[in-house]
């Protein structure tokens, strides 16, 4: 094998989870893309602070941008606008490929961003920049790319969802949730983010734009949080048979003078406890889309959480890698495990 070098900006919630993950898992990756990865460093703020998960000391580094010289594959998982923005272009400059979760970044420069990485001949990857573990990206741009998307309806911001499932389920306030969503690794650095649906707004510009070919600037996605709703609203939404639920709608649409366009907005409603967006709990994301050929598809899971967005991260590491291995579009199929099909009989099988 020769040795991809992966460089790490960031060690929070996911950043943290990624290290792990790799080192539990590195080496079947290796052989999935054909070279090792290997990590040559992991930037962050403080080389002191806590981690979730461990991290070789030698690793760890405070200067991200004499990381990323010579990296082949750079993973960004600091958030936010800047240093991110100036971090991923001097990365995308230098030639190497860049793998992020960072939808504030997509939402608001990623035309600027995707034509750098044009002009360099790199790859920009963004699975888990909406709905965390949740494909959505890829199916969008690939493989709904023949047909013609009308609505995308969907759960997409993990700690709003899980306020509001406290708040329906356990009386909970919207404090004392945010305060365990917090804990739990799923809300923002600046948590008005999640509860102001900045972030659900930022997730909905990155859909549209890829649903309908576009681009859709965050400007323009209407945005209402869930700041005001109280304890009496859910409690009414209950007893008429409503959960209240923060969603967000993009669709195809027709103005008063048949002019044609795209609409996307984000805001809290009223969910029938019947449809199947009523049974989204916790941190769990549901994106539903509405395709005229395919007709409706569901796509449900972790919208939150350090390790299930390590799991779209990596999977923006191996297609990273696999292009620089054998020089395609980063797709390729792995047939080198070594696994033996067991008869059965020989198993306890389940279902
Ligand atoms: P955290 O706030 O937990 O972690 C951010 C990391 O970046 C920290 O390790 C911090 O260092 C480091 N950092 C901050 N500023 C700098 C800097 N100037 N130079 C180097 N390192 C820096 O964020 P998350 O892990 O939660 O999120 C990371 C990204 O993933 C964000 O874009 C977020 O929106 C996205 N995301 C998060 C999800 C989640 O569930 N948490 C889900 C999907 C996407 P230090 O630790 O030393 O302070
Ligand atoms: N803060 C975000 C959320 C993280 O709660 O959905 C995942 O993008």
């Amino acid at each position: 094998y020769r040795n991809l070098r992966v460089a790490l900006l960031g060690a929070g919630s996911v950043g943290a989870q990624v290290v792990a993950q790799l080192q539990k898992h590195g080496d079947e990756l290796a052989s999935r893309v054909g070279a090792g990865l290997e990590l040559v460093g992991v930037a962050v703020r403080d080389i002191d602070a806590p981690r979730t998960a461990e991290i070789p000391r030698e690793l760890l580094t405070t200067d991200a941008e004499s990381l990323i010289l010579g990296a082949d594959i750079v993973i960004e998982l600091i958030g936010g606008i800047e240093p991110a923005r100036t971090l991923i272009m001097q990365a995308l400059t230098s030639g190497a490929d860049v793998v992020t979760a960072n939808k504030a970044l997509i939402a608001t420069h990623g035309p600027e961003l995707f034509a750098m990485a044009e002009q360099v001949g790199a790859q920009l990857y963004y699975e888990a920049a909406v709905a965390g573990a949740i494909p959505i990206i890829r199916p969008l741009r690939d493989s709904l790319a023949g047909d013609h998307v009308q609505r995308i309806l969907g759960i997409v911001n993990g700690t709003t969802n899980f306020i509001l499932d406290r708040m329906d389920t356990e009386g909970q306030s919207l404090e004392d949730a945010l305060a365990t969503a917090t804990e739990l690794g799923y809300a923002e650095a600046d948590p008005t983010a999640d509860i102001e649906a900045y972030d659900a707004a930022q997730k909905a510009a990155i859909l549209a734009s890829l649903a309908f070919h576009t681009t859709v600037p965050i400007e323009s996605v209407y945005r209402e949080g869930i700041t005001a709703i109280t304890a009496a609203q859910v409690e009414a939404a209950r007893s008429a048979g409503y959960v209240i639920k923060l969603l967000a709608i993009c669709e195809r649409v027709t103005d008063a003078e048949g002019i044609d366009g795209v609409s996307a907005r984000v805001y809290p409603a009223l969910v029938p406890r019947t449809h199947p967006l009523a049974a989204v709990h916790g941190a769990k994301n549901a994106v539903f889309v509405e395709a005229e050929a395919a007709g409706d598809l569901m796509f449900y899971g972790a919208g939150a959480g350090g390790i299930e967005t390590a799991s779209a991260v990596l999977g923006d590491l191996v297609s990273a890698a696999r292009r620089h291995v054998v020089g395609g579009p980063g797709v390729a199929e792995s047939t080198n495990s070594d696994l033996p099909i067991l008869p059965i009989g020989s198993v306890t099988t389940r279902y």
